[in-house]
């Protein structure tokens, strides 16, 4: 179905199941009900491998980088050729785009076929990421298939490094608005360096003269770390 951009409002969101299922669980480890299986996947021996492998890749080291709905790869694979120095993980729901690009990813990118969501509640540790890069996400009709919610900022905010960023663009003021209330209280800061593709929505958006809305945040240092 085709969405219409200027008209999008947040859909109805599901009620927050109790306890530690519940979005407002931050700083716990939070159980989603992800497009791919959610959390609980990765409770299964099956994926254990891909756990280690993600574990592996996001341990200490150089600064970690990772890019939500990477699509084609247009920016991810640009920013890792780009800035060799940092470690770029993408994660992106569509299994062929994914293949593509794993195939011309360079050593510092792993590109994995993951909900985001995922992701950021049960596999990643602690203060490990220095930027997550959320370009352009898409703006759903149905409350359980949003990626920005009130939990998944707790996520963001127990997985960034302090000084940390998460930087977004979009062309839906209405999600915009939301991303902005969601994040409240964080703090503005300049917008990462980019390699100078641009990502796919963003051409058309450049193409047909569309408006991008854009935020560069990172959480309030706590008063006892300043
Ligand atoms: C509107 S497209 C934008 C793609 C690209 N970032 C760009 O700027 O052109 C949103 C992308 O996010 C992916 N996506 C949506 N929900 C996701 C999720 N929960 N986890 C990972 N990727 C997701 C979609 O499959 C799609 O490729």
């Amino acid at each position: 179905m085709a969405i219409d951009r200027d008209s999008w409002q947040v859909p109805a969101m599901p009620k927050p199941r109790s306890g530690k299922d519940a979005d407002e669980s931050a700083g716990s480890r939070r159980k989603v009900t992800g497009a791919l299986g959610g959390s609980l996947l990765f409770d299964q021996p099956q994926h254990a491998q891909l756990k280690a492998d993600i574990l592996a890749f996001v341990a200490p080291g150089p600064p970690l980088a990772i890019e939500v709905g990477f699509d084609h790869g247009i920016t991810l694979l640009a920013n890792a050729r780009t800035f060799p120095d940092w470690r770029w993980l993408g994660v992106e729901i569509r299994r062929k785009h994914v293949e593509a690009v794993r195939d011309n990813a360079p050593d510092n990118c792993l590109p994995l076929r993951l909900d985001a969501r995922t992701l950021f509640s049960a596999l990643l540790p602690d203060a490990c990421v220095d930027r997550v890069d959320i370009l352009f996400p898409t703006p759903v009709l149905k409350g359980h298939h949003m990626l920005v919610t009130d939990g998944f900022v707790a996520d963001l905010r127990r997985v960034l490094k302090p000084g940390g960023v998460v930087f977004w663009m979009t062309d839906v003021q209405g999600l915009h608005n939301w991303m902005t209330t969601c994040f409240s209280g964080w703090d503005e800061r300049k917008t990462p360096p980019r390699a100078p593709d641009l990502s796919r929505r963003e051409r058309v958006c450049r193409r047909d003269g569309l408006p991008v809305w854009s935020a560069c945040l990172s959480p309030k240092m706590q008063p006892n770390l300043l």
